[in-house]
């Protein structure tokens, strides 16, 4: 039972006659919310994974080459690691590194890659169309995650690779004994396994447009048979299998993911999930209402997942890699996916954190896609770099791994999305479609620090939204950290030598007022994270 003081307090806050704090720190009088958000530690999702803050770097334009690679570079160090790249990459906090694609993948020859950069082949490379000269390698790969402390996750070539290629890399990462891979591993400088945890059995192997593209039923029984002999090298291993990205009018996404739960359900540890949203048609609202589709494929394949289990008297635990996430729209092959982010961008990284974390209990690992110059929150030239927009929010959420995701409560004003062109097009559809919160709310808990961090994104494009935070029988403050992402230009970007306009701000406010619960207004068009201590 709350104290009397907390019992009096919320009596007068909800009538609106305690003082409380607005966005920039000034006392305010009271007013009636628009929104409500309840904050009750009891009711908790799951851990936020630490994986779930992970990246991704594929051979692709200048991401490898030029953009954390550059072999004499005066930037680089002695192994050609471009040093102010790593700099920046630390803050990000990156978990889990994928590579070496993608697309790449499905037509990457590891063996190319190793021994002797001199005697490495150079290939046509058939995904991009590009050049590879395989200068950077398996060995170099691990070197940068040991580099920027994250763990490696490595994508195999289930398009025209063999299964003889999988295994035999398995051995060549992770095998202690002498055997021919892992002496070749010894050959080439090092001596001790690698450990490589996390293998994917491809990428997109349901898109036409990937290099050895196959139906459900071919890539399982394909994907069955390559995880079963790379187990028999390293049973330690997880798994993560190609779920579908083709979310095409005609393609069966839900069938895919169905098909290859069932047959790989005793050998894989993960199904991945892709999306890349963009904002073609210049509507904020809309663009960042696209965590409605998102959360759908994260509830249908966990759906999927438990179909799966369903029956099995010891179901192996499965759950979602979102192993490539990112806005992406503007720049395609022409431009090497050399996207230039804006601030409606950065928003759009919020959108993408609170759905992970809403739902914690099932998705436990995401990457963005992808780390430098290919669609990428770091950008580079020879002499130097420059942040982006969103690297800001990817860095601060960053922040809350490891806290318990909790399942909030909040009501407020809402939204529809008619589809694009809906005047010219209309779809009898549109009206059947949930209405979003205009406040995109998540909230973790860090329970040894005890502090409850509150991100809120307010996707309007135009109004100010007054909330009121209600700690459930909770203590909070006296003071309560505001992080915040604004700006009055949405299409506002960065470039080399002017990196700084957008940009968050920090401030402190006070609510020792409110004791339990305090109103705070979002601005339009901002992602808030609200950091409070808790008694
Ligand atoms: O990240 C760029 C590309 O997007 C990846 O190579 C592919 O997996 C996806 O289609």
């Amino acid at each position: 039972m709350p104290s009397l003081h907390v019992r009096l307090t919320s009596a007068l806050l909800a009538i609106g006659l305690v003082w409380t704090a607005d966005a920039t720190g000034r006392a305010q009088a009271p007013a009636a919310p628009d929104a409500r958000i309840k904050i009750d530690l009891d009711r908790t999702i799951g851990e936020v994974d630490a994986r779930l803050f992970g990246n991704f770097a594929e051979h692709l334009g200048r991401m490898i080459y030029g953009g954390i690679y550059e072999e004499g570079s005066p930037l680089a160090d002695p192994d050609g690691f471009r040093k102010d790249v790593i700099d920046v990459v630390k803050p990000l906090g990156v978990s889990v590194l994928r590579w070496p694609g993608g697309n790449f993948a499905s037509g990457y020859n590891w063996t190319d890659g190793i021994g002797p950069k001199d005697q490495r082949p150079a290939r046509l490379e058939l995904a991009w169309n590009d050049l590879e000269s395989n200068r950077f390698g398996t060995d170099e790969f691990l070197r940068y995650a040991e580099k920027i402390g994250a763990e490696p996750y490595i994508c195999l070539n289930l398009g025209l690779g063999t299964i003889d290629d999988a295994r035999h890399w398995v051995e060549y990462t992770n095998e202690a004994k002498h055997t021919y891979w892992a002496d070749q591993r010894r050959k080439n400088g090092r001596d001790a396994p690698y450990n490589v945890k996390l293998w994917g059995l491809g990428n997109e192997i349901d898109g036409p447009w990937q290099l050895g593209h196959k139906s459900a039923e071919e890539y399982a029984l394909f994907a069955l048979e390559t995880a079963k002999a790379m187990r028999g090298v390293d049973n330690s291993i997880k798994l993560i299998a190609s779920g579908s990205s083709n979310y095409g009018a005609n393609a069966d996404w839900i069938g895919w993911n169905r098909t290859v739960l069932q047959t790989l359900r005793n050998q894989i540890d993960y199904i991945s999930l892709h999306t890349y949203i963009g904002n073609q048609d210049n509507n904020l609202e809309r663009f960042l209402g696209r965590s409605q589709q998102i959360e759908h494929y994260i509830d249908v394949t966990a759906g999927l997942i438990r179909q799966a289990q369903s029956g099995q008297p010891n179901p192996r635990p499965i759950t979602i890699a979102y192993d490539e996430w990112n806005v992406w729209y503007r720049a395609h092959n022409a431009e090497k996916l050399e996207e230039v982010y804006n601030f409606e961008d950065a928003l759009a990284m919020g959108m993408f954190f609170n759905a992970f974390f809403r739902h914690a209990d099932v998705v436990k690992m995401a990457n963005l896609a992808q780390m430098v110059n290919v669609i990428a929150p770091i950008m580079t030239n020879k002499q130097g770099l420059f942040l982006q927009t969103t690297y800001f929010p990817l860095m601060e959420f960053a922040k809350q791994r490891g806290n318990t995701a909790l399942n909030v409560w909040s009501s407020g004003p809402t939204y529809t999305l008619d589809p694009p062109n809906a005047a010219q097009n209309p779809n009898p559809n549109a009206s059947r479609r949930p209405a979003l919160p205009y406040l995109d709310v998540s909230s973790t808990y860090d329970a040894k620090n005890k502090v409850v961090f509150v991100n809120v994104l307010n996707r309007s494009k135009d109004r100010n939204i007054a909330a009121r935070i209600e700690p459930q029988d909770l203590h909070v403050g006296p003071s309560v950290e505001v992080w915040e992402m604004n700006h009055p230009d949405l299409k506002a970007t960065h470039t080399f030598g002017d990196d700084k306009k957008v940009r968050p701000t920090t401030r402190t406010v006070n609510v020792t007022a409110s004791a339990n619960g305090f109103a705070y207004t979002f601005p339009a068009h901002s992602l808030t994270i609200l950091r409070m201590s808790v008694k």
